[in-house]
């Protein structure tokens, strides 16, 4: 399908409704069922759980949404990472109560920023976290843009991990079909918006700061998902 054959971002409904709207309330309640149906937790989950070498104690999640993604992340993984301290970053204030006392519950501390994630990040300090997490995030960006955004995370973690939309031909259909989900009109938009935005191939590695010494794994997980991982290689598990 040629109209993939390169990245195409505009803009999503969704990012310019304030909170409150029903529009946007339906819209995020799609967001959490494709979440799953896409199998976005199960593939972070298990990044997380095989590119960082020792239970983390600082996580950061860019473009976090209503938090929900990572208390499902969260659920999977804290048995073995028990004490985790999430930073929740959103240019809207989203994160509800009962998400934060769900992650209570679990053992994880949350503290959420609300900022532009470019203006928090040229803010933010070398090795502040151990591992910056995202989903469905970075697509909304021109690949300037992105490069500009994955200098600034090699420098604050030595693991970034990313799941994305596939920008593939039956994602697009799918994409294109979500009104038989019940999908209300801002998601009927924005799905097929993300998939022309997504990435395929080595897309996402090809915008990662060169000589960084980073390894980059990236492929397309399931019939959706790009999943990309930068990691600092460790020694003996442990970083040198
Ligand atoms: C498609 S939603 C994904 C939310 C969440 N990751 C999830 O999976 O449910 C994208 C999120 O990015 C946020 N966002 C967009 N541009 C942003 C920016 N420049 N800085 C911080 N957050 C931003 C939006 O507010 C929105 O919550």
């Amino acid at each position: 399908m040629s109209e993939l054959r390169h990245r195409r971002v505009e803009p999503e409904i969704l990012d310019d409704l304030e909170p409150g709207d029903p529009r946007a309330v339906g819209s995020r309640r799609d967001l959490r069922l494709l979440n799953g149906l896409m199998g976005q937790v199960a593939i972070a989950a298990e990044l997380l759980r095989d590119h960082v070498p020792a239970p983390p104690r600082r996580l950061l999640e860019i473009g976090c949404g209503d938090g929900v993604f990572m208390l499902r992340v969260a659920r999977r993984l804290h048995r073995r990472w028990p004490s985790v301290h999430v930073t929740l970053l959103d240019r809207q204030d989203l994160v509800s109560h009962e998400t934060r006392a769900a992650f209570d519950a679990l053992g994880w501390t949350t503290e959420t920023a609300v900022a532009d994630v470019f203006d928090w990040t040229a803010a933010a300090s070398a090795q502040s976290q151990d591992v910056v997490a995202t989903n469905l995030f970075l697509h909304h960006f021109s690949d300037d843009a992105i490069r500009l955004l994955l200098g600034r995370l090699a420098v604050v973690a030595p693991v970034f991990v990313a799941t994305e939309p596939l920008r593939q031909p039956f994602a697009l259909l799918a994409s294109r079909s979500l009104r038989l989900l019940g999908a209300n009109d801002v998601t009927r938009h924005d799905a097929p918006a993300s998939v022309r935005a997504g990435f395929r191939g080595a897309e996402l590695s090809a915008l990662w700061p060169e000589g960084a010494e980073h390894r980059l794994t990236e492929r397309r997980r399931g019939l959706f998902t790009q999943a990309f991982c930068a990691a600092m290689p460790t020694i003996g598990g442990a970083r040198p």
